[in-house]
C-alpha cells in the first residue's frame, strides 16, 4: 500500500488517515484522540457518521445538563462522550451540542400540531457547550420508539455539534439490541452504542460514552 505524510504529519493511505503507533500508545489524557478509534482496534479513524434530522428540531433550547423535566417517567441515562477535530485528533474545547429526543411513549413536545408547546418551554431538549477537553454529559430517560408512517423508528437521540472550523454535524445515537432497529431504514451502524447498567442503591440505571468526531470545514 502506498502510504505518504499528510499535512499534519499523519500516515495516509489511499485518503484514510491512519493514527501513528506513539498516538496509538498515549493514554486518553485529553492531548490525542484515544485508541477506541483505531484502526487497529477495527475502528477507522473517520468523522461521524451523519444522519437524518427528522421534523421535531427546534432553536434555542436551554443550556443545561439535564434533558428532562424533573422525575420525568422512564428508565434513566447518563451519556458522556467528546468531541474531537478529525484533521488534529485533539478535543474541540466548547463544541456547542443540541440533544433533543421522544419521552418514553415517543413523543416530542411539538409532534402535535394541534397543542405546540409555548415558545419558551422545552421538553426533553437541550443544549450545551462541552469543557475545555471537549467533554459533555447529561442525564435524561431512555426514549421511546415511534410510529413512522407503517415502521416503527427505534429509540433515538438526536444531535446537532457544532464547533468553530468544522462543519455542523446531524446524527442520532441508538442503543444496541432493540427490536426495531433490523427493519429501520434511516439507522447506521456506526451510531449505535453499547449500554451499561449502573446502580444507586436499589435504583438502576443506564450509562453510555458517544464520541463524536468532527471533519474540517
Ligand atoms: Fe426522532
Amino acid at each position: 500500500m502506498f502510504l505518504s505524510r499528510g499535512a499534519a504529519g499523519f500516515a495516509v493511505a489511499a485518503g484514510t488517515m491512519l493514527l501513528p503507533a506513539w498516538a496509538r500508545a498515549t493514554p486518553s489524557d485529553g492531548s490525542v484522540l484515544p485508541a477506541f478509534f483505531d484502526a487497529e482496534l477495527g475502528k477507522e479513524v473517520k468523522a461521524t457518521e451523519a444522519n437524518i434530522e427528522g421534523p421535531f428540531f427546534r432553536r434555542n433550547a436551554p443550556f443545561r445538563g439535564k434533558v428532562t423535566p424533573p422525575l420525568e417517567p422512564g428508565v434513566v441515562m447518563l451519556l458522556k462522550g467528546r468531541v474531537w477535530g478529525l484533521d488534529t485528533r485533539k478535543p474541540l474545547p466548547d463544541a456547542l451540542l443540541d440533544v433533543w429526543q421522544a419521552n418514553k411513549d415517543g413523543r416530542y413536545d411539538n409532534d402535535d400540531a394541534a397543542k405546540p408547546p409555548d415558545h419558551d418551554v422545552y421538553v426533553n431538549r437541550l443544549r450545551l457547550r462541552c469543557d475545555e477537553k471537549g467533554r459533555y454529559e447529561y442525564e435524561t430517560i431512555h426514549p421511546g420508539s415511534y410510529l413512522n408512517g407503517t415502521q416503527y423508528r427505534p429509540p433515538h437521540i438526536h444531535y446537532r455539534v457544532q464547533a468553530a472550523g468544522y462543519k455542523t454535524l446531524i446524527t442520532q445515537l441508538y442503543f444496541e439490541g432493540d427490536k426495531h432497529q433490523e427493519k429501520d431504514p434511516f439507522i447506521r451502524k456506526s451510531l449505535i452504542i453499547k449500554l451499561e447498567q449502573a446502580k444507586r442503591g436499589e435504583v438502576s440505571y443506564e450509562t453510555g460514552t458517544f464520541d463524536i468526531v468532527l471533519a474540517k470545514a
